[in-house]
């Protein structure tokens, strides 16, 4: 199944497609982790794509597109994937068209005021990636036992900047997807437990 996750920063993308993946057993393609990855080993793309990323500004959609469209091509993509956080335009979404036919658009709805608290509690492990926030009370990495540390775009002017170009930029591609008859709404705001499980609902998967 090729899948795309829609959402504003915060809505819980990664966090629900770390349990949709294991469950299909496909991959997750998340660009916001691929290019953090690039500027982390200071190739080509991570130098281009860093002053975009810690201002909360979208990189350009030729740098994601060719992204994605090679990720795609790798062999443990052949029976499906998991876009999360790709497109994020509609010029990526006409693009991806011309060359994926994709199944279902998962859109996660988070009201502003949530996805705020979600953005500005959020630590991640520097060394393996793990997500938490805040409010768990972890001091430290429950995987890894490295430090958890805050992600530039999450500081209040940056999440400010993600959240206007989400309503400029993204959220025209509801109803692009809806038009196409592949949109499903899904209530981001449940417990982790509840929105994975309405997720697979959606799908046709539980
Ligand atoms: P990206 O990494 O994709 O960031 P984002 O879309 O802003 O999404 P986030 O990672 O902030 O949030 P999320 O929805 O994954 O939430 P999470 O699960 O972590 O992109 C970063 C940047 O890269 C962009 O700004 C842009 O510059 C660039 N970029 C990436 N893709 C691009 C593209 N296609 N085109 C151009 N530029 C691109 O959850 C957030 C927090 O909430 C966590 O602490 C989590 O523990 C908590 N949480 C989640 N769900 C729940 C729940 N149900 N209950 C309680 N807490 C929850």
């Amino acid at each position: 199944m090729k899948i795309v996750f829609l959402g504003p920063p915060g809505a819980g993308k990664g966090t629900q497609a770390e349990k949709i993946i294991a469950r299909l057993d496909i991959p997750q393609i998340s660009t916001g982790e691929i290019l953090r990855r690039a500027i982390r080993e200071k190739t080509p793309t991570g130098l281009e794509a860093q002053s975009y990323i810690e201002k909360g500004a979208l990189v350009p959609d030729d740098v994601v597109v060719r992204i994605v469209r090679d990720r795609i091509a790798e062999p443990d993509c052949k029976n499906g994937y998991l876009l999360d956080g790709f497109p994020r335009t509609l010029p990526q979404a006409e693009a991806l068209a011309t060359f994926e036919t994709i199944d279902a658009v998962i859109n996660l709805e988070v009201p502003n005021d949530l996805l705020i608290h979600r953005l500005s509690g959020r630590r991640v492990c520097a060394a393996c990636g793990y997500t938490t926030h805040v409010d768990r009370g972890e001091d430290k990495c429950p995987k890894c036992g490295a430090a958890l540390t805050q992600r530039k775009d999450d500081a209040p002017e940056s999440v400010k900047n993600r959240l206007e170009v989400y309503d400029k930029q993204t959220k025209p591609l509801i109803d692009f997807y809806a038009g196409k008859g592949l949109l499903k709404n899904v209530d981001g705001s449940m417990p982790l437990e509840e929105v994975t499980a309405a997720i697979l609902t959606a799908l046709g998967c539980d």
